[in-house]
């Protein structure tokens, strides 16, 4: 994999961004989803990759566009997975909320686990939890260990869950040890992504989520060096008929973030509305600013890029523009 790859990307998750970034609190969450979709399908399949969409807007006969094994690249020479979510918070988007985003990661061919589209319950800590956390262990265990690791008191730890009734004997502890929490409405892979970085204020993300949004979670852990522990929740006996055609066998199994997300793998994601990680999309005469965090596991780098879009040059991003 070339080292490059990480900028395309960023170019990647900016263009569906800069498209869905019209549609923000315009209460259209599919016409939001089809802009970030369009144009990240347009630039990813200018790459200089041999590509299969493994984690994807769905099933070929329910989505036109990056379905899953949809080929993409122009070369047939590096050939990769890749896991897409061009609008993650369709919702937060539609709304004007905060942490929507534009997501994509690659990983060489055949490392990431090929997720249905079902529930996961989900673990997440940064570099600094690494080696603490106990997917069966209460909430308010895994805290302990973490304050320790860290060197600071539960009372300092902030924990991300998805404001869902699911989660409430979860909240219930979490509060009765003392933690702080952010219970949020839409897109964990935000704040999964911010636990990776030090300053963001977000130490935890617990309860369940999406397994897309978990691949795509995984691959960004993975090049923090964070931690993360994962299963996957049947529901319906379609989601038990459909997995073992997934390559999926063990309906038990506790997924580490390696498993999920191996080998060299890269990771891009642009701000769609402004939330703790990255500033949403901003709109000036004539063009747009964007912000990017992009990351390789090899390297361990971890960039944010502001950029700036002039639509005299990209005639395209007026075209999705709303009157
Ligand atoms: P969208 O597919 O509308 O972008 O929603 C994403 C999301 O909020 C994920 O971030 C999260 O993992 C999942 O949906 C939660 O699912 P549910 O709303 O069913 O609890």
């Amino acid at each position: 994999m070339d080292r490059s790859l990480a900028l395309d990307l960023a170019r990647v998750t900016e263009a569906a961004a800069l498209a869905c970034g019209r549609w923000v609190g315009r209460g259209d969450k599919i016409a939001a989803d089809n802009a970030a979709t369009t144009a990240m399908r347009q630039v990813l399949g200018n790459l200089d990759i041999d590509g299969t969409v493994v984690i994807g807007e769905g099933e070929m006969d329910e989505a036109p566009m990056l379905y899953i094994g949809e080929k993409l690249g122009s070369s047939g020479n590096l050939k990769v997975d890749i896991a897409v979510d061009p609008l993650e918070g369709t919702n937060l988007c539609a709304k004007g909320g905060p942490g929507a985003i534009a997501t994509i990661a690659l990983a060489p061919a055949g490392g990431f686990l090929h997720a249905p589209d079902m529930y996961m319950q989900k673990i997440i800590v940064g570099p600094a939890g690494y080696g603490c956390i106990d997917i069966d262990a209460p909430p308010s265990e895994n805290l302990r260990r973490i304050a320790a690791s860290k060197g600071c008191d539960i009372a300092d730890l902030t924990v991300v869950l998805l404001d869902r009734p699911r989660h409430e004997k979860d909240i219930a502890d979490i509060r009765a040890c003392g933690a702080r929490i952010k219970l949020i409405s839409d897109g964990d892979v935000a704040p999964a992504v911010a636990t990776g970085i030090a300053d963001s204020g977000i130490d935890m993300v617990l309860g369940t989520g999406g397994a897309p949004e978990g691949v795509l979670a995984a691959a960004a852990v993975k090049c923090f060096g964070g931690d993360m522990r994962a299963r996957l929740i049947f529901t319906t006996a379609e989601e038990r008929q459909r997995a073992p055609g997934m390559g999926i066998s063990d309906f038990d199994k506790v997924y580490t973030a390696e498993e999920l997300a191996s080998g060299d793998v890269f990771f891009a994601a642009t701000g769609v509305t402004s939330g703790e990680l990255l500033d949403g999309v901003r709109y000036f005469a004539g063009g747009a600013a964007t912000h990017t965090i992009v990351m390789r596991s090899k390297s361990r780098t971890v960039r944010f890029l502001k950029s700036l879009h002039y639509f005299d040059h990209k005639p395209m991003y007026q075209v999705g523009k709303q009157q």
